[in-house]
């Protein structure tokens, strides 16, 4: 059975990545929550070690919420590229090093890629709202493209530069929020809790993954 988050609730964002958090707060702000995040609260961040996104989606978002006490929204994407089997799939994040380097992340794909011609690619999002009882709940979302070179554009984050929807001009890191917002998977993930947690109609479809 779903629940719901009532307005003037307070939800954790169980995430350390600030691209993530800042998404994620203006897809959280017309909808009336008190949001912290895990890093303000002090919460260490829990090992990924599930083989999917719902996964550590779900990892994150409990012990958050078993450590606060309050219901916490967790996210758990990546880049999947179908040439590289999937990959770096939910080694994204990894796939940057210990130094965060998404320019180096990103030229790993290329090299991998060499000239393959099939450069279809797509990203995930598993968003997890868990609460302090361990209920959970997982909604997928995905939006698929093809992976370019060179990269294009500086306002997103992680692999964003080299991500061009289908159909479109523009790759994500050469987009402004809210285009990015418009079509990306984290926000198809998210209309999904939006209709389940809050009763709101979706206002971007959510193509599951
Ligand atoms: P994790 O979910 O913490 O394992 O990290 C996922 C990684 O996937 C991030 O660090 C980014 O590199 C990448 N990623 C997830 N969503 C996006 C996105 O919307 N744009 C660009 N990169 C993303």
């Amino acid at each position: 059975m779903p629940r719901r988050i009532d307005p003037g609730r307070k939800l954790v964002l169980a995430s350390h990545n600030p691209g993530k958090l800042r998404e994620i707060e203006s897809l959280l702000r017309p909808h009336g929550v008190e949001v912290v995040s895990a890093g303000a609260l002090g919460l260490p961040e829990p090992e990924e070690s599930a083989p999917d996104f719902a996964g550590n989606a779900r990892i994150k978002a409990l012990a958050a919420a078993t450590a606060s006490g309050l219901p916490a929204l967790s996210d758990d994407s990546g880049f999947c590229v179908a040439a590289l089997g999937g990959e770096p799939g939910v080694l994204s994040a990894r796939w940057a090093g210990p130094s965060k380097d998404f320019n180096a992340a990103m030229a790993a794909v290329n090299e991998k890629l060499g000239d393959t011609e099939d450069r279809r690619a797509w990203f995930v999002a598993a968003l997890c709202l868990a609460w302090p009882d361990g209920h959970t709940e997982t909604f997928l979302g995905r939006v698929d493209g093809s992976a370019v070179w060179p990269p294009r554009g500086g306002k997103g984050f992680g692999y964003d530069p080299i991500f061009l929807p289908t159909g479109g001009l523009l790759t994500f890191g050469e987009m402004e929020p809210d285009e990015k917002h418009a079509i990306s998977h984290r926000a198809r993930a998210f209309a999904q809790v939006l209709a389940s947690c809050f009763g709101r109609v979706a206002s971007s479809s959510g193509s599951g993954a």
